[in-house]
């Protein structure tokens, strides 16, 4: 009783400074959406993105989220950007090679996961999209992904009241652009970082490998990681990795982009990060396990003229070698980011 008397006498006293002098409405306006900290985990380099051009903000990241999760963003309804990029499967699509998208298509490559993206200068396999903020044009437009129109998307969203308010919040005014949609888009794929694996615990000195995870380690270092670099597990370069073509998918890489015979056959380096939730793997998720992809690195790599100079002899491992690779791959596994309720629906 006591206590709510003292909340009541509070309030008044709030409500009466207010009225007296009336400010704070205006303070209240004034103080517009509530920026949000972009943390880089120690020992990354400096992300890529120039977030100065679109500075976060809890309310930019909220209606960016929303928009992810949202069918209508769709031509009917049903893929959203999280139908194909599922938290549990780090972002990537769970147990597909491709991912199914509107009137029974398929996409034409394996969904990435997506986590750490404020540090790839380019997106897609290929490299294709050069900015982030304009990768969501691709699949809402993709005939046999979202199929959309983008001035459909944004009559779509003006129809809707919540959208009004979440822009508002967001942009200080309720006008629904297409540019303001891929900002938010994007404000919520950067908050996206996965850096606590145990790996990471092992690296702040809070954890320790097993002896198999040490010694997977110390063979991951000198055998995978001049591409796979360490701390984000990619250099996020384009190389060739020695795969057959697919005569299904005759999928050239980075020299669909460039045009340059150079680059045929490449595709940029995948963070191998979750790794175990992300399979199944390579561009086209030809490979179901880890195992098989030992096996391509050991036996299946194909000569050619583009063909990485690294692999050139093949990357042999014994049994033990490969038990303690996978031990190690395993501690890519980030727990917390998958089940991070800030990103989830
Ligand atoms: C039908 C499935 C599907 C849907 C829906 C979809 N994506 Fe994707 N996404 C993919 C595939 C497949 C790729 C790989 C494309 C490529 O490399 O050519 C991809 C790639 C990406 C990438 C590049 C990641 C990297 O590592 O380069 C980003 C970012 C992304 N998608 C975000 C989105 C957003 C945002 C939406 C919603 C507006 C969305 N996706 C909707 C399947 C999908
Ligand atoms: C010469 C650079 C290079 C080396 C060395 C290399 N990789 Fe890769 N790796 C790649 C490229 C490029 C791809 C993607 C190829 C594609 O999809 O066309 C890839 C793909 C992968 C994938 C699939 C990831 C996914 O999300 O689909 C795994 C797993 C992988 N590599 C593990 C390893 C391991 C383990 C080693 C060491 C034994 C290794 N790689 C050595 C370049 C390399």
């Amino acid at each position: 009783m006591k206590k709510t008397g003292v909340t009541i006498t509070g309030l008044v006293v709030l409500i009466a400074l207010c009225v007296n002098i009336n400010s704070c409405r205006k303070s209240d306006a004034r103080k517009g959406p509530s920026s949000l900290t972009f943390n880089i985990p120690a020992g990354f380099p400096a992300p890529a993105y120039d977030f100065t051009s679109n500075p976060l903000t809890q309310e930019g990241f909220n209606l960016g989220k929303k928009l992810f999760y949202d069918g209508r963003l769709s031509k009917d309804g049903n893929f959203p950007c999280g139908s194909c990029h599922q938290q549990f499967a780090a972002f990537a699509t769970f147990d597909h090679d491709l991912s199914h998208g509107f009137n029974d298509q398929f996409t034409t490559r394996n969904a990435p996961g997506l986590y750490n993206l404020a540090w790839h200068k380019a997106m897609h396999w290929d490299g294709g999209i050069n900015h982030i903020e304009n990768q969501p044009l691709a699949p809402i437009t993709a005939p046999n992904e979202m199929a959309e129109d983008i001035t459909n998307v944004i009559s779509k969203l003006k129809a809707d009241e919540e959208y009004k308010r979440m822009f508002v919040a967001a942009f200080g005014d309720d006008e629904i652009n297409s540019q303001r949609m891929l900002k938010s888009l994007t404000q919520f794929m950067l908050m996206l970082v996965s850096a606590d694996s145990k790996y990471d615990r092992v690296k702040k000195g809070t954890a320790t490998f097993t002896a198999a995870e040490q010694s997977g380690y110390v063979i991951f270092q000198s055998k995978c990681a001049s591409c796979h670099k360490e701390p984000l597990f990619t250099d996020l370069s384009y190389r060739n990795n020695g795969l057959v073509i697919s005569n299904f998918l005759q999928d050239f890489g980075r020299m669909r982009i460039t045009n340059k015979k150079e680059d045929s056959l490449k595709f940029k380096v995948p963070s191998l990060r979750n790794i175990e939730l992300t399979f199944p793997y390579m561009h086209d998720g030809r490979f179901y396990t880890i195992d098989q992809v030992l096996n391509h690195y050991a036996t299946g790599v194909q000569n050619s003229a583009t063909l990485d100079p690294l692999l050139q002899n093949r990357i042999a491992l014994s049994t033990t070698e490969r038990l303690n690779m996978r031990a190690f791959l395993k501690t890519l596994t980030d727990s917390s980011f998958v089940k991070d309720s800030r990103f989830a629906e």
